[in-house]
Parts: C-alpha cells; sequence; structure tokens
C-alpha cells in the first residue's frame, strides 16, 4: 500500500473511499466494494473540520492512525492518502451549501454539517479525480446530498454493517462505554420494529414505543421519510425509510433502514 501525502501523486480514475478515519469493519466493506469496481482502491483521511458545528465535537472525533494504516492495508487499499489542511483548503477556497436539503433532519440538528460535507467532497473528488466513489447507506442523508453534487463520479452505496445485536457500525462507537453501548441497540430495535410495521403511520408509534423504553437516549427525531427527498412518506413503498437520531451520554448516534413494502 502507497501513502500519498501530496495530491500530485494521487491514483486518477481509481476507486475512492473517503473517510475520517477511525476505520472499522464497516469501512472494510466499502474499500471490498471499491476493489471489486478498480485495481486501486484511494482511501483519505481527513477530519474535516468545516463538517463539525462545534469545536468539542471535532476535538473528542476518534483518531486512531496506526490501527487505520494497519487495517485499510489488511483489506487491500492500494493507495492511503493523508492530506494536509492547506491542500484541501487553500486560501480562498468556495464554501458550498448543501440547499434545502442540507438544513433538514441532521442538518437542522447540526446547522452548517452538510455544507461542509458537500464542500469537502467536492475539493477531493477535484483532487482526485476518481472514476467511482463508496459512500455508506448509514449517513443517508449525506449518501443523498453527495448524488446531487452533480460530478461525473459514479456514486455507489454500501449497505450498513451491523453487529449481530443490531448496532449499526460507527466510529462514534468507540466513545461509548460498554454500558451505553448496550443501550445503543435501542435504536436498531426501533428501526427493527418500524419495518415489521403493517403501514406507515404504525411504524411511526412502533418507533416511539420501542425508544421510550430507553430513558437514557435523548430522541432527536423518528420518521418514515421518502428517501429521494426526506419529505414525510405517506405511505411505504419501494422508497420509504425509516430513520432516527438521537444522544446517548452526550454522543449522537443516527441509523436508518429501508422499509419492506406489503408482500415484498
Ligand atoms: O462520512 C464521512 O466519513 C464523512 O462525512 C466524509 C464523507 C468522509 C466527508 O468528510
Amino acid at each position: 500500500m502507497k501513502i500519498v501525502t501530496s495530491a500530485s501523486d494521487l491514483p486518477h480514475g481509481c476507486a475512492f473511499v473517503p473517510t475520517m478515519g477511525a476505520l472499522h469493519s464497516g469501512h472494510q466493506s466499502l474499500f471490498s466494494l471499491a476493489a471489486e469496481k478498480s485495481q486501486k482502491v484511494l482511501v483519505s483521511i481527513f477530519v474535516n473540520p468545516l463538517q463539525f458545528e462545534n469545536y468539542d465535537d471535532l476535538a473528542k472525533y476518534p483518531r486512531t492512525p496506526e490501527r487505520d494504516t494497519q487495517l485499510a492495508e489488511e483489506a487491500g487499499v492500494t493507495h492511503l492518502w493523508l492530506p494536509r489542511h492547506e491542500e484541501i483548503y487553500p486560501k480562498g477556497f468556495a464554501k458550498l451549501s448543501a440547499g434545502p436539503l442540507g438544513e433538514m433532519y441532521e442538518g437542522a440538528a447540526r446547522p452548517g454539517h452538510f455544507d461542509g460535507v458537500v464542500t469537502v467532497v467536492s475539493r477531493l473528488f477535484d483532487l482526485v479525480r476518481p472514476r467511482y466513489a463508496i459512500f455508506g447507506e448509514k449517513d443517508f442523508q449525506q449518501l443523498l446530498l453527495i448524488r446531487k453534487i452533480g460530478s461525473d463520479v459514479e456514486i455507489i452505496s454500501a449497505p450498513t454493517i451491523r453487529e449481530s445485536d443490531g448496532l449499526a457500525l460507527s466510529s462514534r462507537n468507540a466513545r461509548l462505554d460498554s454500558d451505553a453501548r448496550a443501550r445503543a441497540t435501542v435504536i436498531a430495535r426501533a428501526l427493527y420494529a418500524a419495518v415489521a410495521a403493517p403501514d406507515h403511520g404504525s411504524a411511526r408509534s412502533a418507533m416511539r414505543e420501542v425508544i421510550s423504553t430507553e430513558p437514557s437516549f435523548t430522541l432527536d427525531y423518528s420518521q418514515v421519510i421518502d428517501e429521494e427527498n426526506f419529505s414525510d412518506a405517506t405511505e411505504v413503498t419501494v422508497n420509504a425509510r425509516a430513520i432516527i437520531a438521537g444522544w446517548l451520554n452526550g454522543i449522537r448516534l443516527i441509523d436508518n433502514m429501508a422499509m419492506k413494502p406489503r408482500g415484498q
């Protein structure tokens, strides 16, 4: 695996997985998808300050550089890029707006977050010029906004990887102590209850009911939305998706699951 420290050494036309590090097996599944698409798999690790709405969250974001390098190498990554801040954000760079979709749900809870995400991703795309880029469905609103950036990069989505008890893998899970880790399964349990419900209305009630069994989880939102635009779903179609976000021990956790239309 080649460690790239200068943008002039980037392998253009590759399959690209942008990350913020603290890699786990969810990332490894993105790397495997990338390897199916190209012999050149580039992973970037850049903790993007623009997408953190407060300094505390940025400072506490887990950083595990040695483990990340080992994990990337084991997963068959051919190029690992550790960009410098000035390379991504040269003096006078233009900050992009994620538009109205970027102000809903995660964007409402984290003002400016998605502006930071679309800015860094388009900057990374400009420098890398990849053929493919792979993003996880766990951050579904982010995935939709990246699809809307309008580049000629083919965006590939990767299913969420879960622990055996349903908890979606996330770099933030590293900040949960064992008690909070056990309680965090309430999110997946609520999503499974939504998927099992007979219609969108009962799916919403089922999520709230399950969430209410775990008082240490502070719910921000639970909803069934249309995954094309995040408007409220009015029926369970193939586009309906249950979404949940909230805080546990001060750590923000989000997850989502595709609903199943009746008979499927
Ligand atoms: O999902 C992430 O890890 C980040 O939001 C991304 C896409 C790497 C941009 O910083």
